[in-house]
């Protein structure tokens, strides 16, 4: 099941603001700080999904979790995000030793233009907290379940740590939703899709919202 979504937060990734993003990680010692947290929970997440020879990243975004993925153990990688201006930003970043081990395609998650089950693991960092529709998420999840044949790893924003404390403030300041995610509730939306929950990392326990899941196809 697939279909095109069209989501206002996806036209942001323009060429300018992807090469923000490219070095926004880079910069001062607690972006390096909490990025290296995020390289580690998601390397942890690949060791407990145990196949990981042939992998798609998606949204690779500027490539932050290229090396993570590599050094697991992955013998072909691809990266995938809808914004041209993200893969631009790779091809001029990246050394060309890099580039040779991964294939950079333009697709979008609501509808990957892959077959069924081609590749073993499929890595979605940073893009649920932004879909607030269920039933784009829905999309989004079966999708994922198609493409792979092994295990999904997806993070999310969730509840019940410091972080989740302060995005409901912020939240409730604007009138807003908080983006944080009741773990219960979203682990429905998770089987609801097909898949089975085998494994939970999260970046700071009780202090980040982030935690990346481990699912089986
Ligand atoms: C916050 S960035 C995360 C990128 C990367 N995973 C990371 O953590 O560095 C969100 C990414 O989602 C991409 N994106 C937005 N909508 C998308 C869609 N429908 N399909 C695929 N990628 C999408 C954006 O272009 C952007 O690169």
């Amino acid at each position: 099941m697939s279909q095109r979504i069209k989501l206002p937060f996806s036209n942001r990734y323009d060429y300018a603001y992807s090469n923000k993003y490219y070095h926004r990680h880079k910069k001062g010692f607690f972006k390096r700080f909490s990025n290296g947290l995020e390289q580690r929970m998601l390397a942890k997440a690949l060791k407990m999904a145990g196949v990981v020879k042939v992998v798609l990243d998606l949204p690779c975004g500027a490539g932050r979790f290229f090396e993570t993925i590599l050094k697991a153990g992955c013998e072909k990688l691809i990266g995938g995000d809808l914004s041209v201006g993200m893969l631009q930003v790779i091809k001029e970043q990246f050394p060309a030793v890099l580039l040779q081990k991964i294939e950079l395609l333009e697709l979008d998650a609501a509808h990957i233009a892959l077959p069924d089950k081609s590749v073993d693991t499929m890595v979605c960092m940073r893009l649920m907290h932004h879909i607030h529709d269920p039933a784009h998420r829905q999309v989004m999840y079966q999708e994922m379940r198609r493409v792979a044949r092994h295990s999904v790893c997806v993070s999310n924003w969730i509840e019940g740590n410091y972080k989740s404390y302060r995005e409901n403030l912020r939240a409730q300041k604007n009138g807003e939703k908080s983006r944080c995610f009741d773990p219960a509730l979203l682990e429905k939306e998770l089987e609801a899709a097909g898949f089975k929950v085998t494994a939970k990392v999260d970046m700071l326990p009780g202090i980040s919202y982030w935690r990346t899941y481990v699912l089986q196809v």
